[in-house]
């Protein structure tokens, strides 16, 4: 399936962005609309395994989902090694593995499938949710004045057009929750009804959209504006920034 060829090719960048230390980082991707009926027919190689809360929403869908404990630059060689799909069942209440090995679905997996649920929910045609730990962004949220969705926002919109272009919902903002739990998921969802890139305190980033390479390229945007930040303040200035009126003017000539 050419889809999970491209979750390869992202998962190779995570890695050679050095994003993806060890295990660092999931991805998962809905392949319910591009999956035969001989492929969602196949047979569970799990139990069932229980969801916290029901994902009435998410009910007979399809995720393929990268493996908890798995590394990002082995995920890029060999994704089904290192990910498996999962069929979540007719009440929502369950999951099962169902190819092509029995490897367990990432820890964050509450936070993805909950956020996949939610958007479903608001009719999002968002498939795609992208964790990773990109190290100038993650710097970023260990300095508190940041850690508010409108300074940040701000702060990395105006250091390059090309970031309120790409990232035009800005940055949502959790504090700190311990990673794999549900309180972490709840507290993500809540930032999605305004954004589609959310930083996860002293932690990560995660990213929703419809199409991984977009994912990959939102992060990655945000990166580049945080480097530019960083070098500008090594070299000894504060970043002039762009003003206003100049971020004001792109939403009109490029309609966002
Ligand atoms: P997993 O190996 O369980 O996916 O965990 C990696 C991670 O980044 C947790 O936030
Ligand atoms: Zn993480």
């Amino acid at each position: 399936m050419a889809e999970i060829g491209r979750i390869a090719e992202v998962a190779g960048y995570l890695w050679t962005k050095g994003w993806a230390e060890r295990n660092g980082g999931n991805i998962s991707v809905n392949l319910t609309a591009l999956m035969s009926g001989d492929e969602k027919a196949l047979p569970a190689l799990s139990p069932a395994i229980p969801l916290q809360e029901a994902m009435t929403a998410l009910a007979g869908n399809f995720f393929y989902v990268t493996g908890t404990g798995k590394r990002m630059r082995y995920v890029a060689q060999d994704p089904f090694a290192n990910g498996s799909i999962i069929r979540i069942a007719g009440d929502g209440l369950s999951y099962e593995i169902i190819a092509e090995q029995p490897v367990s679905p990432t820890s964050e997996l509450p936070s993805h499938l909950m956020m996949h649920h939610y958007l479903r929910m608001s009719g999002r045609d968002n498939r795609v949710v992208l964790h990773t730990h990109p190290t100038d962004l993650i710097g970023m949220t260990h300095c508190k004045p940041f850690m508010q969705s409108e300074t940040i926002t701000r702060l990395l919109w105006s250091m390059i057009p090309e970031c309120r272009i790409i990232v035009p919902k800005g940055i949502g903002i959790v504090p700190y929750e311990i990673p794999g739990t549900i309180e972490l998921a709840r507290a993500t969802i809540k930032q999605l009804d305004r954004h589609d890139v959310v930083f996860w305190e002293k932690h990560g980033i995660l990213a929703v959209g419809s199409d991984i390479i977009e994912c990959f390229d939102a992060i990655d945007t945000l990166s580049k504006s945080a480097q530019i930040y960083f070098s500008a303040r090594m070299a000894g200035y504060e970043p002039e920034g762009m003003t206003d009126k100049q971020l004001d003017d792109l939403v009109e000539a490029f309609g966002l």
